[in-house]
């Protein structure tokens, strides 16, 4: 019996969808199972996240990851070896012990990531199970409801627009698979749009198209809207929209102001929060991420007081996945959804308790992935084994978005009559609710 203990690490540079180096980790166990971890990386980067370790530097524009790599096979795996894979909180607590600190700075938590992604593969392959079965087990079935750009901007569009994404959500439907196709309709017809427009059919990081030529940031929203018009679905009841702000990219911490530099516009903070307002009752806007900033908690108060009811309010950049930074959210009346990245806390435990922290206070989780991605899964498995209820990949081309979808759409089929799919219904059980709003338009 055994083989299930760690053989081997192995730490390999590889690159993401922006071609910057990036950390690849291979766990062999004893009996030949192979696990690997690929580790993705944000561009409008939290200031709480934890670290991820680049060498600086003039190659490749200073984004190395020699360091990391070198901390893998230095410092990981001797510890790593021997240890059962299936043991995923002992595995992390470990590197977490090792590392020492509070966001994992002396390690790299592109280092810790990819040796936690890496383990739990292994070990899920070694029991002979998908990954979302063997972490979540058999009650594991929710597919997530898709979270998708359709145009990008902020700093995956070099700030064309302030706002970082403009998205949309499918409200109806009774499989992920045919949710998805409504979504990629949408996608087409963005496309359609944009060429009669004249404009270019660039696309922006996480494959929305690039906002050429907007004179607003309001311009998105509104053209979101007919765009989905123009799909041909309702707005507001088959499709809504989500934005995700990522206010934290032009806020001024000294005046407190929020600095809309392509319309060179500076709002208060009251200013800014009744434009979202405004928006809100303007347009089918079911969920707003990074609404304020990550210094801003008074801000996040006030906008939750404002939309809390209403809007899926998800703090993305303020809550940095880190439960204790929810736990302040939770005791200050701050939005009421969390986003869940794997590389702003760096482990898979982290990641779960993260989750169940947020579900447990009635915050609704959104699993997500970064604007710097790789053809990695992880996430989908991890949607489905936490029933998270909700997946944001970025858009509907690329072909790191299309590994996550295309993921998802094989994990319901696998799942057949045991697979849910939760459609409006994640919204409506937490009380979010446009929806009558916009029916009777
Ligand atoms: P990032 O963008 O990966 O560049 O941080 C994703 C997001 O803000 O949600
Ligand atoms: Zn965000």
């Amino acid at each position: 019996m055994g083989g299930y203990r760690i053989k081997a690490v192995m730490a390999r540079r590889i690159y993401d969808s922006r071609g910057n180096p990036a950390v690849e980790t291979d766990i062999r166990l004893e009996d030949g199972t192979l696990g690997r971890g690929m580790v993705p990386s944000g561009a409008s980067t939290g200031k709480y996240e934890a670290i991820e370790l680049r060498d600086g530097g003039g190659n490749l524009d200073g984004k190395n990851v020699d360091k990391a790599l070198r901390n893998i096979r230095e410092s990981l795996a001797p510890a790593l070896i021997g240890m059962d894979a299936r043991n995923q909180r002992e595995i992390d607590g470990k590197m977490i012990g090792l590392d020492g600190t509070a966001n994992k700075s002396r390690l790299g938590a592109n280092a810790i990531l990819g040796c936690s992604m890496a383990a739990c593969r292994a070990a899920a392959n070694y029991c002979r199970l998908p990954l979302y079965a063997y972490l979540g087990g058999a009650l594991a079935t929710t597919l997530p409801v898709p979270m998708v750009q359709i145009i990008g901007g902020g700093a995956h569009a070099a700030h064309a627009v302030d706002i970082q994404d403009f998205l949309v959500v499918p409200l109806g439907e009774k499989t992920f698979a045919a949710a998805y196709e409504k979504v990629v309709n949408v996608y087409i017809a963005a496309r359609r749009l944009f060429a009669e427009q004249g404009r270019p059919l660039s696309l922006a990081d996480e494959g929305g198209l690039w906002p050429t030529g907007f004179k607003t940031n309001e311009e998105g929203v509104s053209l979101l809207t007919e765009i989905i018009v123009r799909a041909g679905y309702q707005p507001g009841k088959d499709m809504a929209i989500a934005l995700d702000i990522a206010s934290s990219e032009f806020y001024d911490q000294e005046e407190g102001a929020y600095c809309l530099n392509m319309e060179k516009r500076k709002l208060s903070r009251e200013q800014f929060i009744d434009m979202l307002c405004d928006w809100v009752d303007r347009y089918p806007i079911i969920s707003i991420e990074d609404g304020v900033s990550e210094y801003d908690w008074e801000g996040a108060k006030m906008l939750t007081d404002r939309l809390g009811g209403r809007v899926q309010l998800v703090g993305d950049d303020l809550f940095a996945t880190n439960v204790e930074r929810i736990r302040r959210g939770v005791n200050e009346g701050c939005y009421n959804a969390v986003l869940i990245k794997m590389n702003q806390i760096g482990t898979i435990s982290e990641t779960f308790e993260a989750i169940d922290y947020a579900r447990g206070r009635g915050y609704l989780p959104v699993v997500s992935a970064r604007s710097g991605e790789t053809e990695d899964a992880t996430i989908v498995h991890l949607a489905v084994a936490a029933n998270a209820g909700q997946l944001k990949v970025g858009s509907a081309a690329r072909g790191e978005r299309t590994a996550k979808w295309n993921e998802t759409i094989r994990v319901e089929e696998e799942l057949g009559l045991s697979g849910r799919y939760p459609g409006a219904k994640v919204f409506l059980d937490a009380g979010i609710a446009i929806f009558g709003k916009w029916e009777k338009k």
